[in-house]
């Protein structure tokens, strides 16, 4: 049986460890960060991710999975899993690529003749290249392959264990069969096998978020035109989604895509073609960034158009912190950037999340927060429904109007039943729907 180890331990790292420990392989995961080691060596994960916690906890048990800050470890392992994160740089649209780099610095001396390096991070293209130089020069005896994660934030150990597809960019075809033996369950559950180059390995998962963003920015565009026109962006949504062609998945309408991959792989895209003098060809992305970057201000828009241009001393509630339902992550979070632009207009801002509150507090200390929809809500000028979390949707809008100082709602996800918000006598509104 491989031995694997896994370098990164955040969302992707710290999923695809349990999930290949689950698979039967001894792993060791590494992280330079000692407290999130120590959380993860006692089955606690430093994250929200449903199911997760309950398999990382059977896995360290089974005694197959260890967490070390020591790259030492790794020095048995077959397979050596880069799982860093490649966020935006803090000075234009590039990925800063210093984690990516800094592991397979730390990841050559000790990595075994004959063992693999597999790049699982987002890159720009022409990055595991330029690394299989920077490898040979160090330890020419240990190969490099790149195999791009898909997986989404809320569904993390289902995409790893259930993918719809897995992506190979190898080099030789012993780096591909060690990779068929890491994935071999997968496989025969049918799980479709993609051989590809380093560049095009790189570029499935780049171009795969480029589209899931461009869908969702179209239809934002749609609701821009029924807010124009007095459409309902929601049902011309189903209309166009029953065309198998089209699908009616990720044409939700409302204050867009953010989180920790989206906004930040477009731009990189965009800044990696301008390296690589075909600007042109994602010129497009620069319009699906600011549709995307437009649907917050809208929100604010109709919130104006209630209580007025002057925000000052009004209450406004957002439900809603997180980037996306079922996650803790507020990384370019739609629904914290509208509180914030509303707080810097003077409003008088509560927001209430069911997971995300603390990392949320750790970015933006001077919000206020609230554990309770109740403290939340009380004496509101308008809700602002931002992140679809269940919860929301079974508020009782009857039970709850007393509670606020005027009934208006914002469903900025278009997730909320209006009928039944209206029946309880509420002013309703929502992105694209007149
Ligand atoms: C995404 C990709 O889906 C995943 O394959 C990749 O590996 C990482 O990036 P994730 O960031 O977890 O995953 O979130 P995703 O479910 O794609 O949602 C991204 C954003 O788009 C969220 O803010 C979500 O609220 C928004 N969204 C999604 C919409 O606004 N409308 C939709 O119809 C769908």
């Amino acid at each position: 049986m491989l031995k694997l180890s896994v370098i990164g331990t955040g969302y992707l790292g710290a999923t695809h460890a349990a999930a290949m420990s689950s698979l039967g392989f001894e792993v060791v995961g590494v992280d330079v960060d000692q407290k999130k080691i120590e959380l993860l060596n006692q089955g606690k994960v430093p994250f929200y991710e449903p199911g997760l916690e309950d398999l990382l906890l059977a896995e360290v048990n089974s005694g197959r999975l260890k967490f070390t800050t020591d790259f030492a470890q790794i020095k048995d392992c077959d397979v050596h899993f880069i799982c860093v994160g490649t966020p935006q740089k803090k000075d234009g649209l590039a990925a800063d690529l210093t984690y990516v780099d800094a592991s397979i610095a730390s990841v050559a001396p000790h990595a075994k003749a004959g063992s693999l390096i597999v790049g699982k991070s987002t890159v720009p293209v022409g990055t595991a290249g330029r690394l299989a130089s920077m490898l040979r020069e160090v330890n020419e005896k240990v190969e490099l392959a790149w195999n791009p994660e898909f997986l989404r934030e809320g569904f993390a150990v289902e995409d790893t264990l259930r993918p719809n597809r897995l992506v190979v960019g190898v080099t030789s075809d012993r780096a591909e069969e060690i990779l068929k033996e890491v994935y071999a369950s997968l496989l025969k559950d049918g799980v479709p096998w993609i051989r590809a180059d380093l560049p095009t390995a790189e570029l499935v998962k780049v171009a795969a978020n480029s589209f899931l963003a461009t869908k969702i920015s179209f239809i934002n565009a749609m609701a821009e035109i029924c807010e124009a026109s007095g459409g309902d962006v929601t049902v011309l949504a189903k209309a166009i989604g029953y065309d198998p062609r089209i699908g009616s998945r990720f044409l939700q309408a409302g204050i867009g895509f953010g989180g920790g991959c989206l906004p930040k792989d477009i731009r990189a895209f965009m800044a990696r073609s301008e390296e690589l003098g075909a600007k042109q060809s994602l010129e497009f992305l620069r319009e699906i960034d600011s549709i995307n970057m437009r649907a917050r201000a809208r929100v604010i828009d109709l919130v104006r158009i209630d209580i007025g241009q002057d925000l000052k001393g009004k209450k406004i509630a957002v439900l809603g912190a997180a980037f996306k339902p079922d996650s803790d992550d507020v990384r370019d979070s739609p629904a914290l950037d509208i509180a914030v632009q509303l707080s810097q207009a003077g409003a008088n801002v509560s927001v209430h999340d069911p997971k995300a509150i603390e990392p949320a507090r750790a970015r933006f200390a001077h919000l206020d927060f609230s554990e309770s929809i109740e403290g939340c809500i009380a004496g509101a000028d308008v809700i602002l429904h931002l992140t679809e979390w269940k919860i929301y949707r079974e508020i009782n809008p009857s039970a709850i109007k007393s509670q606020v100082k005027q009934a208006i709602i914002i469903d900025g996800r278009n997730a909320l039943d209006r009928d039944l918000w209206v029946k309880a006598g509420w002013k309703f509104r929502a992105l694209g729907r007149a």
